[in-house]
């Protein structure tokens, strides 16, 4: 039987509050909060009516005195009275209705983050009484998530692609080497995919049914010809919804740009490397995180661009949560990392 010596009423959690998901684990737990980052707000009176997955279900089909918003855009928050209320929602539900406060929260960040998006996010959590917050690079969490060693002298390469942001890292001795990050991710090609349908059919689709033809047809290497899927939407033409049948390989035609720019900050990064680090990574190869390292093809794309042997995350889109809640099993790492974020 296992003894906490921990005060039972407070509780340490780890948040990966992503573009487009928020992943609350908390110690000693697990996983205690998996929700789409969304809220339904009533137009009139302001009021949050849904956050997280009953929001979602609003996208697309919400009575117009609903609307319904992300409120963090690009990995850093765009409206900062929803995300701080669509956070408190989660972690209300992460304590489950229990007499527990946090006492201390670590938060990832993308790399290179303004002052002032740091201090916005601090202001968040702090608003919603949480006395200790640390911030963490998500290159960093995704890195120690998905197993890298982190803290040795043997530096290691990860590539989270998320919903807003593309993170790529190269890290030893518990820092970053070299980074890069990208204000695109799968909501850009889920973009690209509307947009492409809306010139090539003549058809508006929704959010959902962009996100849908991207995982069901997307692949980032060479497609099956013969893949294909129906999709609804709005003539652009004439008034009334209209059906269309979509290829992979339009779905590869409308994301590849996007891929092409990320593949591009991975041989910056690479070009960058000192010697022994570049031959580090060239003997350990590098691990894909974020939800789109589901992305078919995503891993062999990026193989065959850059050499490297690439390999998929076991968990690829908890890697960045897993890897902050790890945190707090090795104060030392978890001081060292946020000294280094000059915080
Ligand atoms: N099986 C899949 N195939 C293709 N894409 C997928 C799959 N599963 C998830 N995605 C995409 O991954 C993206 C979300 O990834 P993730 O949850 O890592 O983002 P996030 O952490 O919220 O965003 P960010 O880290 O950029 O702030 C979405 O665009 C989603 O459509
Ligand atoms: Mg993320």
């Amino acid at each position: 039987m296992k003894f906490s010596i921990s005060n039972p009423f407070t509780e340490d959690m780890a948040v990966d509050l992503g573009t487009v998901h928020t992943f609350i684990f908390a110690r000693g737990r697990g996983m205690v909060v998996n929700e789409p980052s969304l809220v339904a707000v009533d137009r009139e009176s302001g009021e949050i009516v849904a956050a997280g997955q009953e929001a979602l279900e609003m996208l697309g089909r919400s009575p117009e005195d609903v609307e319904v918003a992300y409120p963090m855009r690009d990995g850093v928050i765009a409206d900062s009275e929803l995300a701080q209320r669509m956070l408190g929602k989660f972690l209300r539900k992460a304590r489950g209705g229990r007499a527990r406060f946090s006492r201390r929260i670590i938060l990832s960040v993308p790399s290179g983050i303004t002052s002032v998006e740091q201090f916005a996010i601090r202001e968040l959590v702090n608003g919603i009484g949480v006395s200790r917050v640390y911030l963490v690079e998500e290159g960093l969490a995704a890195a120690l998530g998905a197993g890298l060693p982190v803290d040795e002298m043997r530096a290691s390469m990860v590539i989270d692609i998320g919903g807003g942001t593309t993170s790529i890292a190269v890290i030893a001795n518990a820092g970053i080497v070299e980074s890069e990050t990208l204000r695109i991710g799968g909501l850009d090609m889920d973009t690209a995919i509307t947009d492409y349908i809306k010139k090539r059919h003549r058809i508006l689709i929704g959010e959902r049914t962009a996100e849908r033809l991207k995982m069901v047809l997307g692949s980032a290497s060479d497609p099956l010809d013969d893949h294909k899927s129906v999709a609804k939407g709005q003539s652009v033409s004439k008034d009334g919804p209209e059906v269309t049948e979509v290829s992979a390989v339009e779905i590869h035609e409308a994301i590849d740009a996007i891929i092409r720019q990320i593949i591009e900050a991975v041989r910056q990064v690479l070009e960058r490397l000192p010697p022994e680090v570049a031959s580090d990574v060239d003997d350990g190869g590098v691990v894909l995180t974020g939800g789109i390292a589901l992305l078919a093809g995503m891993d062999a794309r990026i193989s065959a661009e850059t050499r490297l042997k690439v390999t998929v995350a076991e968990s690829p889109r908890q890697s960045v949560g897993q890897g902050l809640i790890a945190l707090y099993e090795k104060p030392l790492l978890l001081r060292h990392v946020t000294r280094n974020m000059g915080l």
